[in-house]
């Protein structure tokens, strides 16, 4: 079972070998939350996570060795499980640098990171507030879902009475592989997903596309990154009553092996502009793959690491199943290129975004300090 170091230069969590589960919480900060007890709450859930990312319970004396007259520190659930790749990665949202009503109680107004703004609404956005937004965020993956909802439950648990849960989201399989040792998963749709993500291997693109860097504005978020979740809600009915031909003009590839329909392998490179007997192109011009790759949109690329849901059905009868998307990139600004370009994609009759959140990722953790520091 793999243990990844918490402290290092970038947060773990992000080129990380993507985990199969996921446990994504996030919070509001309380109305009496101040500075210092931001920066409280920030050492504490430091000083956990590194702790539970080891496959250690969450703080010494854990769920059986304290007091028998006090609860114990540590939940319980995770006793005797290993650390199960579990990575710890936490995220700032708009409201730390200043409320609703413009009030900036933790002194963080003039270090906002000006991208970092709600994002603007797309077409078709159908977002439910209750469960868009967020002042803060923590991304736990694992290989095994115990361990990561062990280590939410925990670290909501330490913010009681300073950041309460306003969302969070289970996710049972990858969506995204985000490094070349990983065989390429499949989404809700059947298809692999993850084929053109960008990969830990590609050092190159993830210090130009995912990092920010100390010359981008602001310096304090130097080697961290800027995160977007979108609860993507998959009309699953609809979609399995489509032929597989149609099915993969939508995506642009095939089903089986993933291959552009422009021909080739999983890995060979889409060719747009390549058109078969009735001259029309291969890959269709409202085809997934060609509205979101780099060359429809300025050379933007970002790290998708997202995962498939099935949380129950709705009173039609209908699964209530999607895709929890999240990426990682070097400004928000790709994410909005592409999901700009995505206006016209048909894949959207079948999608409905629910769900909407921004963060800054601060980035890695020195060992005696708490993540996000250079902020305060
Ligand atoms: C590629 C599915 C939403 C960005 C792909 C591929 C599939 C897929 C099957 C091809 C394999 C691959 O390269 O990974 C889906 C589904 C979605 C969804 C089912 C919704 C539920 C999004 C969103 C974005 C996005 C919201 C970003 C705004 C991309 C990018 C690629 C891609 C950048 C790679 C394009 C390339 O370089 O060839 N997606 N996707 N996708 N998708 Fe999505």
């Amino acid at each position: 079972a793999s243990v990844y170091p918490f402290f290092g230069a970038h947060q773990a969590g992000i080129v990380t070998p993507a985990q199969d589960r996921l446990h994504f919480a996030a919070f509001d900060v309380d109305d009496t939350l101040d500075r210092d007890g931001l920066m409280a709450l920030l050492t504490e859930w430091t000083d956990a996570a590194a702790r539970l990312s080891q496959g250690l319970e969450v703080a010494e004396g854990g769920a059986v060795g304290g007091s028998d007259y006090a609860p114990p520190v540590d939940t319980g659930e995770a006793l005797g499980l290993p650390a199960s790749g579990l990575t710890i990665t936490f995220g700032f949202g708009p409201g730390l640098f200043a409320d609703a009503s413009g009030a900036d109680r933790f002194g963080l107004a003039a270090r906002r990171p000006a991208m970092l703004e709600p994002l603007p609404r797309f077409q078709g956005d159908a977002l439910v507030p209750e469960i868009s937004g967020g002042d803060l965020c923590i991304q736990a993956c694992a290989d095994d879902p115990q361990v990561a909802v062990h280590a939410i439950r925990n670290l909501s648990r330490i913010a009681f009475g300073r950041a309460s849960l306003r969302w969070s989201q289970l996710g049972f399989g990858r969506t995204s592989s985000t490094s070349t040792t990983q065989a390429t998963p499949r989404n809700l749709f059947g298809f692999k997903d993850g084929t053109a993500n960008v990969k830990a291997e590609e050092t190159a693109t993830v210090d130009d596309q995912i990092w920010v860097h100390a010359s981008d504005e602001p310096a304090w978020l130097a080697g961290g990154s800027y995160l977007v979740a979108r609860r993507i809600r998959m009309i699953i009915e609809n979609w399995d009553r489509v032929q597989l031909g149609e099915q993969e003009m939508l995506v642009g590839r095939s089903k089986g092996e993933g291959a552009p329909l422009s021909g080739g392998t999983e890995f060979t490179e889409p060719d747009f502009e390549k058109t078969g007997a009735t001259d029309a192109p291969l890959i269709d011009t409202n085809a997934h793959v060609r509205l979101a790759h780099p060359t429809t949109n300025g050379g933007a690329r970002m790290l998708r690491r997202g995962y498939n849901f099935v949380d129950g059905n709705d009173s039609l009868g209908r699964l209530d199943a999607g895709l929890f998307f999240l990426s990682f990139q070097r400004s928000p600004q790709q994410f909005i290129d592409v999901q700009t370009s995505l206006a016209r994609d048909g894949l959207n009759e079948y999608l409905k975004h629910v769900g909407s959140a921004i963060f800054a990722v601060p980035g890695g953790v020195a060992e005696g300090e708490f993540v996000g520091q250079a902020l305060f």
